[in-house]
């Protein structure tokens, strides 16, 4: 049987400890973040595993993008990593329907980083109103990045979304691709997660492959 577990999680597994030990390298702030927020919220286990922004950063400065979606701030770890890896002129609109933990343990960390905290677009409510004005603002095509970890029953609606505001060539990853108990035999709440694994492997407009890092991870690019 396969470990599926974020590096901070409790786990048992020599091969998560030597693959984040040789490769996730987080930014001084990205650690305070991570430290704060285990420290002090009872839901520490939402935050993003560092595996996982440390590969989404890589992919970013791959496609050299500026414009990113950040979909579940919760403490805005996930929304920090983006911003440190975009240019100076790089945006990121993070997108949450409660901002009590990005206002009680976040949102000062970030500001300790003012060249980040401005390409940060903090925004209180629902993803799917979120991106649905996105859309109607005429903004389709011009993001090259979106991280989608918030909701797990409207993943496969927010990968659609995402993949009408994406660029060709943009990246979407889709975060707990294998969360919610058994995802190979889709048993309880992994029925959703395998549904939407299935939807994005079926769909001809990107390139995708999903992977055992952090809680799993969906890769897809735009084609
Ligand atoms: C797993 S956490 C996000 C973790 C964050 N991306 C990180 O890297 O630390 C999921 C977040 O999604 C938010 N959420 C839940 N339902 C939502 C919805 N319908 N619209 C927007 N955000 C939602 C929750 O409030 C929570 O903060």
């Amino acid at each position: 049987m396969s470990t599926v577990s974020k590096s901070y999680a409790e786990h048992s597994d020599p091969v998560i400890d030597y693959c984040t030990k040789l490769t996730v390298k987080l930014d001084p702030l990205q650690q305070k973040l991570q430290d704060a927020t285990i420290a002090n919220h009872k839901m520490f286990v939402m935050l993003g595993a560092p595996e996982i922004l440390t590969i989404g950063q890589h992919f970013l400065k791959l496609i050299h993008g500026k414009n990113c979606l950040d979909v579940g701030t919760f403490t805005g770890a996930s929304a920090l990593a983006w911003a440190l890896a975009v240019p100076n002129d790089g945006k990121v609109i993070s997108m949450d329907v409660d901002h009590s933990a990005l206002d009680q343990i976040g949102r000062s960390i970030i500001n300790e980083c003012p060249k980040s905290a401005q390409k940060i677009d903090f925004r209180l409510g629902s993803a799917m109103d979120t991106l649905n004005s996105l859309i109607d603002e005429g903004k389709c095509g011009e993001f090259d990045f979106a991280f989608i970890d918030a909701d797990r029953a409207n993943k496969t609606l927010y990968y659609e979304k995402c993949m009408q505001l994406l660029r060709p060539g943009g990246v979407i990853l889709v975060d707990n691709a294998l969360a919610g108990g058994d995802a190979v035999h889709a048993i309880g709440d992994a029925v959703i997660t395998d549904a939407c694994n299935r939807h994005i492997s079926a769909d001809e407009r990107s390139h995708s492959f999903l992977i055992n890092t952090g809680d799993g991870l969906h890769v897809a690019f735009k084609a």
